[in-house]
């Protein structure tokens, strides 16, 4: 079966190494080795593993789908295959591989460092209860050693210790020793945090895995230090998941009903490592980006930090405005918003010119078009986000500056030489800024800070937040997953509705439901009327009365697509996609009432649904309307 894979751009020719070869030539400070290029790193990865009778899946987009509304973004490779790793059958078959662009919220404040991003490439692959532990482990050891040639020595291994619930894996170190022959004195069992993985939200598939690290070469950084330390001395360049359980609602870890195996690889470290650089900022992924801003700020070992993070940020940003994300207070945006202000932030403490993110985001462009060709498509979307998104920020930090200069003049005026943890904290918090913005600015006034005390005051905060994000989604789901698949068969109807109502324009914009309620975005730009609500709510519980059939067909896309199926037509589908159906195709009788191209799950028959109930309409964003609704 062939497919549409973005990654290998033209793969008759190979343009793409000339585009590498290109950028090369054109390094300012031309450290960088072309061992292998990130090009080339994704082409081995995929030759491999189609070699070894995998099938390539296109990357999915940065949004999750339905399947599990408890996530922000794809965090893994794993996200969009939650279904089949639950045990429906995938269209390509049981072996797949493939390479995914994620996004990982929780380490924001880690980018800087050598090794964390908060945008990453993962080359994945998968066993979908085909082989298990041994050809799997073997898989990744051969990839790294045979085709990438990393040096066996400098690479060990870590293995699940076991916990109260699931026993130590000791099945996955006797295959490290005995039939990879690896030395036993660099096999480390290590605890949950470290070696059991998922599941991605609540609830779902995760199983114990074994990491492959990759010795840097740098001093220990204590005596405790081994792989799996934060240090950058360990870097974690392979993870093979054993997805035999699934965690329920009730917190139970209970056997899937089929044996899967989750990989992942992290694009960026690797490239680090084939590439002989020390941080992923080196590499051809990142070093067209940072030379742009050394153009403004010249190369000093104390803007490293700064640039790194705007350099992270940037792409980030780039990768969310192009799957339509929009900065705002909430959710994805708000993630948004927070990942450009951060790199303005940071722009301005480097002196860099109003508006230098354009020129970053043409390199961000340059290094990933012929990979992710969306975000050239929507280059312009891009510009004017990030104009936007600056302006209002600028109006912010003059605010910011105020408040400050304030505080500063209280302090003066007390006789104190100390800016308060609270204080400073306040102005991070509510003004966008760092610490070392206001410390230099106090500095000027012959002011320290209190930097205990605002890591104290952070620590909280992030204490609030994490308690904050986990209540986001309310245990909901779970309790059960029959009632979040009522709502998602519900958003269909709702979808359609909305469009017999408003016209065909409307078309879906997002989606999250909880066990409590669904709530579903929609293009459509003013307020709905109470007349167009009630007829929406009165069209949908029809439906539910009618008892119409829904019905899964698989077909290929343009099958779909002119079967006028709804489906988000800028995503990558793969060429084959599901297709529900409410009302029986098959029953020219009645006429199918929608069409949506889904990857499930649904109930079987509309009358199990209940009453609708529309309990809120409102603005999400520019031109996109919320509705909130409820089931009983
Ligand atoms: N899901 C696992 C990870 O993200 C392996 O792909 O590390």
């Amino acid at each position: 079966m062939s497919t549409r894979y973005p990654c290998c751009g033209n793969r008759r020719g190979s343009p793409t190494t000339d585009f590498y070869i290109s950028i090369a030539k054109n390094f300012i400070f031309n450290k960088i080795n072309l061992n292998m290029t990130s090009q080339e790193l994704r082409r081995e990865f995929l030759n491999f593993f189609i070699r070894k009778g995998h099938k390539i899946i296109p990357s999915a987009s940065l949004i999750p789908k339905e399947t599990d509304p408890t996530v922000l973004f794809t965090t893994a490779g794993m996200h969009p295959l939650v279904p089949y790793l639950l045990g429906e059958k995938h269209p390509f078959g049981k072996k797949l591989v493939n390479i995914q662009k994620c996004v990982r919220t929780r380490d924001i404040d880690k980018a800087g460092d050598a090794t964390h991003l908060t945008f990453f490439e993962m080359l994945g692959y998968w066993s979908l209860n085909d082989y298990w532990k041994e050809e799997s482990i073997k898989n990744s050891f051969n990839f790294f050693t045979e085709i990438l040639k990393l040096d066996k020595n400098r690479i060990s291994v870590t293995v699940f210790e076991g916990n109260k619930d699931i026993h130590r894996d000791t099945k996955t170190a006797q295959i490290w020793e005995t039939i990879i022959k690896f030395p036993k004195k660099r096999i480390y069992y290590l605890p949950t945090e470290d070696n059991f993985w998922g599941p991605t939200g609540q609830i779902g598939p995760c199983g114990p895995c074994t990491e492959i690290f990759y010795d840097m070469n740098l001093p220990i950084c204590g005596k405790n230090c081994k792989p799996g330390c934060h240090c950058s001395k360990y870097v974690e360049i392979g993870n093979n998941v054993f997805m035999e359980y699934e965690k329920t609602d009730k917190n139970k870890f209970v056997k899937l009903k089929q044996k899967n195996v989750d990989v992942g690889l992290g694009l960026e470290r690797i490239a680090m490592i084939m590439q002989n650089a020390t941080t992923v900022y080196e590499t051809d992924l990142f070093l067209p980006i940072i030379r742009e801003i050394r153009k403004y700020t010249g190369s000093t070992q104390a803007n490293l930090k700064s640039e790194r993070i705007i350099a992270d940020h940037i792409k980030g940003a780039v990768f969310l405005i192009s799957e339509g994300i929009l900065p705002s207070n909430v959710e994805r945006g708000y993630v948004l918003r927070r990942i450009l202000r951060r790199a303005i932030r940071y722009g301005k403490l480097l002196n860099l010119p109003k508006n230098f993110l354009n020129s970053l985001v043409q390199k961000v462009i340059e290094i990933y078009q012929n990979v992710y060709p969306e975000i050239k498509i929507k280059q312009t979307d891009i510009l004017t986000v990030i104009q936007n998104e600056n302006e209002k920020f600028e109006k912010t930090l003059e605010a910011g500056l105020k408040e400050l200069k304030s505080q500063i003049a209280d302090c003066k005026f007390k006789k104190i030489k100390n800016l308060t943890g609270k204080v400073v904290f306040d102005l991070y918090q509510s003004y966008g800024f760092p610490l070392e913005l206001t410390k230099e600015i106090a500095k000027e006034q012959s002011l320290e800070i209190d930097e205990q005390g605002f890591n104290e005051e952070f620590k909280k905060h992030q204490k609030l937040s994490r308690t904050a994000s986990s209540g986001m989604f309310k245990s909901g789901l779970a309790d059960a997953s029959e009632r979040t698949v009522k709502y998602h068969t519900a958003t269909h109807l709702l979808h359609q509705a909305l469009r017999q109502v408003l016209g065909n324009q409307v078309i879906q914009k997002g989606s999250n439901i909880t066990a409590e309620r669904l709530r579903f975005d929609f293009s459509y730009p003013q307020k709905m009327t109470e007349e167009q609500i009630k007829k929406v709510e009165n069209i949908v519980n029809e439906k539910i009365k009618e008892n119409l059939l829904v019905i899964c067909r698989e077909m290929n896309l343009e099958n779909a697509k002119k079967s006028g199926a709804l489906g988000l037509f800028e995503e990558k589908y793969g060429e084959k996609v599901k297709v529900y159906f409410i009302g029986d195709p098959s029953d020219s009788s009645r006429p199918v009432f929608s069409k949506e191209i889904c990857a499930g799950p649904h109930i079987n028959r509309a009358s199990e649904l209940g009453h609708f109930k529309i309990i809120k309409e409102e603005s999400s964003s520019a031109g996109v309307r919320r509705i909130k609704a409820t089931l009983d």
